[in-house]
């Protein structure tokens, strides 16, 4: 069994933007970075914002970091003593930190060798799960000598940014409480943090000076080995929370400071458990695999927007400000299952983002001359496209690259709508389609049908000029993963055109709109859809059973991903794009026509889709931690369990593991992978469980690794919770007050 912590007992300073995102802890409202107290902007912290953006000049807009209410360091004998000062010297005795992933708690613990003798530091820390705004840390100094000890604490408002600084102002004051008051650049958010201290031993506490930080600190002499404890707590409001963030900070801070650590931290585990009770997966016999997929969980629940009703999951989540926080098709294809199969109400909350961003995806659909809704492929808040035309710089000229993942990745619209199919089908409840989802799927129809392209003596509908999954070709013809999909947009469409029930109702905005309305209209719609349904072009196996990605596919260069990689003159250097190594040849970038198979496994027979994963996986540079979770979960559905294996294993360590992407010449690009993480759940429940689900019924068929030998897990199903156990294959799918049994 696991013991649900991870450990790391070596400061290296090499790892600090690492462990940075390795060590996360967040709620949903905030994410913050596993780094020390001591640690500022240049080590990379940050506590960031869900769902707040900023933009300054010319620069990307990206999510705002918050003034970092955890600030903190020690003064001993005079001596400034923080860890990053020592990262050359002899003077840390002992360190390690420690992330306890089953209730989102960092802990460190640092022994420094002072000129007199040892002191430790040690603090646990947490972003409540009870209240989202609410931070709170305890600190124990205990020194084997009579130390000067002097504890410098407070919020620090001089915040890491990339394309910043979004804070214009900053009120810094320390009277009573600490409070930080910023203001964003762009739109003038407040953003507001206080903070109070409490200890109970006799200590002098003063105010304390510097630049852009509230700061208090804690005087004392200790005795020897005596353990010192000071515990700090703080809340942040925007001016997305509440007319006063400032005053609510303030009375929240001095609430839960009344309340005290302990009790916080009951409450905060508390909710964790109540979490992980539906959610974690129980691998017998195989502890690295548990470890690696719960911690996986851990993430996704550590971002989950439980908190508001129209925010979504950022591809990296709330590490940062990389992939400026935006959502991307990650949250639907890769993270909405793990929310549906254990958490309904946040798999909804993630497609009504979707849902209220239409008229952004309308205006998209609009500007490029396409009828519908065209999503965003960076969705920023309002449904803004955060993709810029140039988001690769070229490392010979230094100047940026036209990339057309804003234009072409035309595939983002039907992710949408299939999120919305699979929530109705998985949670049997329509209300999403009632409350604008049923709009939200007519116009992407809508959308497909204005992109298609029919030649005068062709009987079939083509999408041409766009980017599938696999970013390495651009602008190409009927890539199978784009029509499989837009095919699927107009089949729901279809179904809820046909439906009074959803026609007959009216839209989310309470407009009148011509499909729901006018008879006429909806028949013409219907017959465009059945139309074009019928007649688009689905790419089919050659003669020897392989699926082209797009036209052309087949007469490209046939190299290794090697001999690829060989060619390249510089370790940075784009693969994509008009130059690009892979461009011309046959490697591309991450599952493309394996992600169909993957969602449509019963397309093709099964030696079919067997062949496409051997010849597709010897091509595929897994280049994106979308990648290997998809080969996986098609390996699985093809019996290959030892193939997928290895691949479950990379999706579920990309945060655990060193080796990820970090830096793009000077840019930080680092963060967590919350897809990464979804598709390992994919993986484990519909993988190797193999759960999958047909005529109201939950279907089983266990392929386990060789040394899981039980396996317990939770899935809810059309409003019923089910607890599913494999055990030497043979399986039990049970409600979970035991009443009914389910045959699997
Ligand atoms: C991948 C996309 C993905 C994005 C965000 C890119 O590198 O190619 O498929 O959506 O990262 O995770």
């Amino acid at each position: 069994m696991i013991d649900w912590k991870i450990k790391d007992n070596l400061y290296n300073p090499d790892n600090v933007a690492w462990h940075g995102n390795k060590f996360l802890t967040g709620n949903g409202y905030m994410g913050v970075r596993g780094t020390l107290e001591e640690y500022t902007k240049e080590q990379l912290v940050a506590v960031n914002l869900a769902g707040m953006y900023d933009k300054v000049g010319d620069g990307w807009r990206e999510p705002v970091n918050a003034p970092n209410g955890f600030y903190g360091y020690l003064v001993v004998d005079d001596e400034i003593v923080k860890l990053q000062d020592n990262a050359e010297g002899v003077d840390c005795e002992e360190h390690y930190i420690e992330l306890d992933y089953r209730h989102g708690v960092f802990t460190r613990c640092t022994t420094f060798r002072v000129f007199r003798g040892n002191i430790t530091l040690k603090s646990s820390r947490f972003v409540s799960m009870d209240n989202v705004h609410a931070g709170a840390i305890k600190t124990e100094i205990c020194a084997d000598f009579h130390a000067d000890v002097k504890y410098v604490f407070g919020i620090d408002a001089d915040v890491w940014d990339i394309n910043g600084p979004h804070f214009d102002i900053i009120k810094v004051n320390n009277d009573g409480l600490l409070t930080v008051d910023a203001v964003t650049h762009e739109k003038n958010y407040n953003v507001s943090v206080a903070e109070e201290v409490k200890s109970d031993f006799p200590c002098e506490i003063k105010d304390e000076e510097e630049l852009n930080k509230a700061l208090k600190s804690v005087s004392f002499i200790t005795d020897v080995n005596k353990v010192y404890e000071i515990e700090r707590f703080f809340a942040v409001y925007t001016s997305l929370d509440c007319d006063r963030p400032i005053e609510k900070a303030k009375e929240d801070t001095a609430r839960i400071a009344e309340a005290g650590f302990d009790k916080l931290l009951d409450k905060h585990k508390e909710a964790w458990e109540k979490l992980w009770k539906y959610s974690e997966v129980i691998i017998e016999g195989d502890d690295k695999s548990m470890e690696a997929l719960n911690y996986s969980l851990y993430h996704l629940h550590s971002i989950a927007p439980r908190h508001a009703d129209n925010l979504s999951i950022a591809a990296r989540g709330l590490s940062g400000q990389t992939y400026k926080g935006a959502v991307f098709w990650d949250t639907e294809m890769f993270i909405l299952d793990f929310f549906l199969m254990t958490e309904p109400e946040v798999a909804k909350k993630l497609i009504k983002y979707r849902i209220d961003t239409l008229e952004g995806a309308k205006k998209k659909a609009a500007e490029y001359g396409y009828d519908g809704a065209f999503y965003a492929w960076e969705s920023q808040e309002g449904g803004v496209d955060a993709c810029s035309d140039y988001n690769v710089t070229d490392v010979f000229t230094k100047r940026p690259m036209r990339t057309y993942f804003k234009d072409k990745q035309i595939h983002i619209s039907s992710a949408i709508a299939y999120a919305i199919g699979k929530y109705t089908h998985m949670t049997g409840d329509d209300s999403l389609l009632t409350e604008g989802g049923a709009e939200t799927i007519i116009e992407c129809a809508k959308f497909y049908y204005s992109a298609l392209i029919k030649k005068v003596n062709s009987d079939r509908y083509e999408l041409r000029d766009v980017i599938g999954p696999d970013e390495y070709h651009e602008r190409v013809d009927n890539n199978g993963y784009t029509n499989r999909m837009a095919k699927n947009t107009f089949r729901l469409a279809i179904e809820v055109l046909e439906n009074e029930k959803y026609t007959s109702h009216s839209c989310k905005s309470g407009e009148q709109i011509d499909w729901l309305n006018n008879e006429n209209v909806r028949e013409q719609l219907l017959t465009q859809f059945k139309d074009a349904f019928d007649k688009i072009y689905i790419p089919k196996p050659d003669s020897d059973g392989i699926i082209p990605q797009f036209d052309g596919y087949e007469s490209l260069e046939d190299v290794t991903v090697e001999e690829v990689r060989s060619r390249l003159l510089d370790p940075k250097e784009y693969w994509g794009g008009a130059y690009g190594v892979a461009s011309h040849t046959k490697v591309i970038k991450q599952a493309d026509v394996v992600t169909w198979l993957a969602m449509y496994p019963h397309d093709f027979e099964m030696k079919i889709v067997e062949d496409n994963w051997n010849y597709y996986e010897k091509r595929t540079e897994h280049g994106s931690s979308l990648s290997a979770c998809m080969y996986a979960l098609v390996a699985c559905k093809c019996g290959m369990t030892e193939e997928a294996f290895p691949l479950f294993t990379k999706s579920a360590t990309a945060d655990l593991a060193p080796g990820g992407k970090e830096w793009a010449g000077l840019v930080y690009i680092g963060g967590t992978h919350p897809a990464s993480a979804g598709g390992a759940y994919m993986v484990a429940v519909e993988g190797f469980a193999g759960v999958d689900f047909k005529d109201g019924k939950i279907n089983v068929n266990p392929r386990l690794p060789k040394n899981w030998t039980k396996m317990t897990f939770h899935i809810s199903y059309r409003k019923t919770m089910y607890r599913v156990e494999i055990e030497d294959n043979n399986v039990t799918v049970k409600d979970v007050d035991d009443v009914n049994s389910m045959i699997a």
